[in-house]
């Protein structure tokens, strides 16, 4: 969950090396998108889109063994000054789109690095966050330029407890190599998994959840799989920039450009008036 994210990792969710913390915890690798404007004005709400795509057909399993549907969330850095655009600066059409998500910050004092989730992912497939840009002229430590932008985001129960203890969506293993002389399953569900290395005996508990790939009798190598995997959700993560732009730079840009063509518009008149004097038959 993006509060375990908070509480393992309280000062930010990117580490040195570019990881998004979820990614301890979520140990598959699945896609994420975010789609977002390619330059923004100062002050201007505008739709950052994750996008979290999965097979909705599939369905994992949960704490309690059963299975069910998947839930996603995802943390979204953005740059310095950006934030959650408030109620009152959204318009309608936008608040749709948001359909009610709840947007928090990751910590205090940086309010542009968002989390959201869990939410239920039939619904939520595609989050809409709806941002503020910065005004550079209210804040001196706002400067117009590109800027990155780093998504994680996750479909499905992650693999550890921030205590470290395996979640039953998991692939559970033999720790020895030996021949499995018991298997009992427990009444609430989950197996003990005896395993005889020609020594002694060793025991694998199994929680609810898995389901068991492997007979009495059956000779098993170290690290070799006693269930099969039930995960079917996975943490992505993507890069991207953005670029806050100043709405003078383009009024100057179009100066610009109209410039140039009146120049040219005047170069060609020039050409034609040459071209006058020349039939003419006159040279100077
Ligand atoms: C569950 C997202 C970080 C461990 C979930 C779920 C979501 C989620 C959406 C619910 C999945 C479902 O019910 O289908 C995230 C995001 C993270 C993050 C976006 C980063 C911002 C972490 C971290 C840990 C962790 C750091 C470990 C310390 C788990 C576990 C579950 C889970 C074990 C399953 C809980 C259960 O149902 O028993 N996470 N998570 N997550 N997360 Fe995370």
């Amino acid at each position: 969950y993006p509060f375990w994210a908070q509480e393992t990792a309280p000062e930010t969710p990117r580490e040195a090396t570019g990881r998004i913390v979820c990614a301890n915890c979520h140990l598959a690798a699945k896609p994420a998108e975010v789609e977002i404007p390619q330059a923004v004005l100062p002050d201007t709400v505008f739709e950052a889109v994750v996008k979290i795509p999965y097979d909705h057909s599939q369905q994992q399993v949960l704490g309690d063994g059963s299975k069910g549907g998947l839930n996603v969330g995802a943390v979204l850095m953005l740059p310095d000054g950006f934030q959650i655009a408030p109620e009152d600066r959204i318009p309608e059409e936008m608040k749709e789109k948001v359909n009610g998500a709840y947007f928090q910050t990751y910590k205090e004092g940086q309010d542009n690095w968002i989390i959201v989730g869990p939410l239920p992912g039939d619904q939520y497939e595609e989050i809409v966050f709806p941002v503020l840009s910065p005004d550079p002229k209210n804040d001196p430590n706002i400067h117009y330029g590109k800027y990155s932008v780093h998504l994680g985001a996750n479909r499905g129960r992650g693999q550890v407890y921030p205590t470290g203890q395996l979640s039953n969506n998991n692939v559970f293993k033999s720790t020895v190599a030996g021949a499995i002389t018991n298997i009992t399953e427990a009444e609430a569900g989950g197996y003990t998994v005896t395993i005889n290395d020609g020594e002694t005996d060793y025991s694998v508990e199994i929680p609810v959840g898995p389901e068991l790939i492997v007979t009495e009798g059956q000779e098993v190598a170290v690290g070799e799989a006693l269930t099969n995997d039930p995960n079917v959700g996975g943490f992505g993560q993507k890069d991207t920039e953005v670029v806050l732009q100043s709405p003078d730079r383009i009024k100057w840009l179009l100066v610009f450009i109209a410039g140039i063509m009146l120049a040219q518009i005047l170069l060609v008149l020039k050409k034609k008036q040459i071209e006058k004097v020349q039939e003419a038959g006159l040279y100077f």
